[in-house]
């Protein structure tokens, strides 16, 4: 069993990958804790806090945290991607539930050091809730069992800028930080999302098998799906926040390479993930100041994109 504490921005995709950490056997779900990123961090707690009601597990803490970016100025939220509302600009039922009052960055150090060597983090959207949770109390760092960061992009490009993936540009100064803290973590990024596709014959399996929850999941990737279109011309969505929790309980399904990562935070390059595999002589030693880290860079996308259907 996984014990998991899920960073999110929600967001479509996101939502398939907390309706996964909620129902996964597997997984236990100790709390989400939510950012601003796909909509403002207000809407991403909502949403979290709905979709666990609907899933019946409003017993699942949610814990709000960043309404913006450590340094720099916030970028607007995507909404002809996910919609104003996060969920596809769908109608939504009323949330009974309230969040945790503490800090997401409050929240993760209570958690992770209540449990040392037992926590992993997924964090699926801009990472300033983990540069935070480091500000507050550094020794986290020994103490998280892993951190699994979906997020930018070795080989495939940007999805914002030609070299930017979201979660990065979003936050390229916490992304940094996280990157570069020297804790177990491995980036799930558009290497792998990109070669994955929920079909729609996918989200009619969901749809049927998740109630309540599933007519979300469905009204919400209807919308999702024609950005896709346009933006890959794929006739589907690509689950990138669902391959964070599928790398963690199927990792034969990707290959990995370890190395050095860093992230940009200046200029034309803002937000770009730079990687530097290990053992290539000259370039791990002009790099090799920052520590080492697993980046997922091979994926088997259709028995993932079949993985997540099957969970779900
Ligand atoms: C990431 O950006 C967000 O829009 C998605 O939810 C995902 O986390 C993909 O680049
Ligand atoms: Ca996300």
């Amino acid at each position: 069993t996984h014990s998991i504490i899920f960073d999110t921005d929600p967001g479509v995709d996101d939502a398939q990958a907390i309706a996964i950490a909620l129902r996964h056997p597997e997984i236990e779900l100790l709390g989400m804790t939510t950012t601003y990123g796909n909509v403002d961090v207000g809407v991403a707690t909502r949403n979290a806090l709905l979709l666990a009601q609907l899933a019946g597990r409003d017993d699942v803490p949610v814990a709000q945290g960043a309404a913006a970016p450590m340094v720099k100025a916030r970028h607007a939220p995507p909404a002809h991607i996910h919609g104003a509302n996060g969920l596809g600009d769908i109608a939504l039922p009323e949330v009974e539930g309230r969040a945790d009052p503490r800090s997401a960055a409050q929240f993760i150090v209570d958690t992770v050091s209540a449990r040392p060597g037992e926590v992993t983090l997924v964090a699926v959207g801009p990472v300033g809730n983990l540069a935070a949770a480091l500000q507050l109390d550094p020794a986290i760092i020994d103490k998280v069992k892993q951190v699994v960061i979906m997020g930018g992009s070795v080989r495939e490009g940007g999805n914002v800028t030609p070299v930017a993936e979201a979660n990065m540009f979003n936050d390229p100064d916490a992304a940094s930080r996280v990157l570069t803290a020297g804790w177990p973590l491995t980036l799930v990024g558009l290497d792998v999302t990109h070669r994955c596709v929920l079909t729609p014959e996918h989200m009619k399996r969901i749809e049927a098998g998740q109630g309540e929850l599933g007519q979300v999941l469905a009204g919400s990737y209807a919308f999702y799906r024609d950005f896709y279109h346009e933006f890959l011309g794929i006739d589907g969505c690509c689950p990138h926040d669902s391959c964070a929790l599928a790398w963690l309980l199927r990792p034969e399904l990707f290959t990995t390479a370890r190395g050095h990562l860093t992230v940009a935070t200046e200029g034309d390059a803002e937000g770009q993930t730079i990687f530097a595999p290990e053992g290539r002589g000259f370039i791990e030693a002009r790099w090799s100041r920052t520590p080492l880290v697993h980046v997922c860079l091979g994926v088997e996308g259709e028995a993932v994109s079949d993985w997540i259907a099957d969970v779900l």
